[in-house]
């Protein structure tokens, strides 16, 4: 059965939460996925279209806990035969130049391996968003039909 991974990068809990949010609207849909805050390459390959969701940390930098699968990912480089994917990114636009930075180096990794994104980077501005979780299960929702 196609199973949607939901790959997750997240300091301090925000993007884990949306995250979360996200499983329980597919659940409802009727649609079967998985949250990976600790993700192998395994769940990358099982999975048969993935959304990934991630904060920035640092300064446009990866969050800690998705570090080792992101270097896994650019050593092993295991091409995605146009499997789809989305990305959402959240950060804060303060920070200017490093705005999104992790969802940017993630959506340039996922073309990069021949994944076919569906949608273009969804950006979530903490200046702007005080619950991003309502506007990343929104998106989501609207690419339901593009998931397998
Ligand atoms: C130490 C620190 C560094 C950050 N660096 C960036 C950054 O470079 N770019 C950005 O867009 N947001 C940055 N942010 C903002 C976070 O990405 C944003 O607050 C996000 O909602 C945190 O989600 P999380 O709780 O899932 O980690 C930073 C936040 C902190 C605390």
């Amino acid at each position: 059965m196609s199973k949607i991974g939901i790959f997750v990068g997240s300091v301090y809990g925000n993007a884990q939460h949306v995250a979360e949010d996200v499983e329980t609207m597919l659940g409802a849909q009727g649609r079967e996925s998985q949250v990976f805050t600790d993700p192998t390459l395994d769940d990358f390959k099982q999975v048969s279209s993935m959304i990934f969701i991630s904060s920035t940390t640092g300064q446009g930098d990866i969050p800690p806990n998705l570090e080792f699968f992101i270097q896994d990912l650019r050593d092993q480089f295991p091409l995605m035969e146009q499997k789809p994917f989305a990305v959402a990114g959240l950060g804060d636009s303060s920070y200017g130049e490093t705005y999104c930075g992790a969802g940017r180096q993630i959506f340039e990794l996922l073309t990069e391996l021949q994944g076919k994104p569906i949608t273009v980077l969804l950006e979530i501005d903490a200046c702007e968003t005080l619950e991003p979780e309502l506007e990343v299960v929104a998106w989501a929702e609207k690419l339901l039909p593009d998931l397998m």
